[in-house]
């Protein structure tokens, strides 16, 4: 079979990125262009920004992973695009970009979930590095900025389908990280600053009650598809938990304090955040992590023993938190698992997971029509 080369385009959130991927295995080019500058003063991202950077980014970053890849719109095979889940307006940038070249040129154009994204973010740099064989079943957990989701993945053939068996409740561990680190004054995003920052606290030094959720058995379903444990997460209480000891510590000040100098900092180093930080605030912070990586890791492990699967792949921008990473490794290889992740660059928002999502789909002539809409609340199944 012939190689592949299908242009990937990702505009769900906060990223505008554009890739072009060989047959789902090789990356040729990634192109990322974050837009944390625009949102570090909201503490968050603010969607009508995303959106309005998102245009003025697309077609200078779509130029560039092709410039990069030695390829034009009319030599790649394909366009995929994220379809959902994401920001509705930032979303339709992306879409209706794809769908123009689509037009322009005559390829086939590829939707592809957000999710199922990120986890072909692992199998593509799996089969990268000459890994092929996937030990079956597969639970999958994805980890990021606005989802906490636990999938079983099945293949037959080239064709992949998702059961969910787990999500969050509420806030997913991304969010808590960013809310977390903006609560402490720290800044936008707070998962890598958070994880740069706890390696120099102690954390035991606060104890968090782990969420207590009631997990729903199959009792509770009466779905045929949704049949089996489920492993739920929430992580508002530990936020709030963050919240309250602050309050009954009096920290404020030294919040208030820390968020005024680190705005003067255009790009603060971590000595500029461990200069400005007090040891019990890192000691907080340390344990605040520990808590959510202990959450994370123990139901993800629950739910790998009741479905008694071989390999669990780890994925999302929250992947790439060193202590999750660590942890998940070990634990995992305690359990007999085989764990796999993403590296860090492919663990965030990226076009190349989207291309190598979308292969699989190339192949089964699955092609999306040309009056597809963006779904925010897209499902992945
Ligand atoms: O996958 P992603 O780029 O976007 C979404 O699909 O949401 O994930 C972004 C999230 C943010 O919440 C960010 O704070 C978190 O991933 N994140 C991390 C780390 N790097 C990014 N969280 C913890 N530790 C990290 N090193
Ligand atoms: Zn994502």
């Amino acid at each position: 079979m012939s190689d592949t080369y299908i242009l990937g385009i990702e505009s769900s959130c906060d990223e505008t990125s554009a890739a072009v991927v060989r047959s789902g295995e090789q990356v040729i080019s990634n192109v990322v262009l974050s837009q944390f500058s625009t949102h570090k003063p909201y503490g968050g991202v603010v969607p009508e920004l995303a959106s309005r950077e998102h245009l003025r980014n697309i077609v200078p970053v779509v130029r560039a992973a092709l410039e990069q890849a030695g390829h034009t719109y009319e030599s790649v095979d394909a366009i995929a695009v994220t379809r959902g889940p994401g920001l509705a307006g930032a979303l339709l940038v992306g879409l209706s970009f794809a769908k123009a070249v689509c037009f322009a040129v005559d390829k086939p154009l590829i939707a592809v979930n957000h999710l199922e994204g990120h986890i072909h973010a692992v199998l593509l740099e799996q089969r990268q590095s000459g890994h092929y064989d996937l030990e079956f079943p597969v639970l999958a957990l994805v980890v990021s900025g606005g989802h906490t989701h636990l999938y079983l993945a099945e293949r037959k053939d080239e064709s992949w389908t998702y059961q969910n068996v787990g999500h969050t409740r509420d806030d997913a561990a991304g969010e808590a990280f960013d809310k977390v680190a903006k609560l402490l004054g720290l800044g936008y995003p707070g998962g890598p600053i958070i994880d740069r920052l706890a390696r120099f606290g102690d954390p035991t030094a606060v104890k968090f009650a782990t969420p207590q959720i009631k997990h729903r058995d199959r009792r509770d379903h009466c779905q045929p598809a949704e049949s089996g444990a489920h492993f739920d997460f929430s992580y508002s209480g530990i936020k709030t938990a963050v919240l309250r000891h602050f309050e009954l510590n009096h920290m404020q000040d030294a919040i208030e304090r820390r968020r005024k100098e680190l705005v003067q900092i255009a790009k603060p180093t971590i000595d500029d955040y461990r200069r400005l930080t007090d040891q019990p605030t890192i000691d907080l912070v340390a344990s605040f992590q520990r808590a959510v990586v202990h959450d994370l890791v123990t139901k993800t492990l629950q739910a790998a023993a009741e479905y008694q699967v071989a390999t669990l792949l780890v994925t999302g921008g929250v992947a790439a938190n060193s202590e999750l990473r660590e942890t998940f490794e070990r634990e995992g290889a305690q359990a007999g698992l085989k764990v796999y992740f993403p590296s860090r660059p492919l663990s965030t928002d990226n076009a190349a997971m989207i291309a190598a999502a979308a292969y699989p789909k190339f192949l089964l002539k699955d092609f999306a029509p040309m009056d597809i809409s963006a779904e925010a609340g897209l499902v992945l199944k």
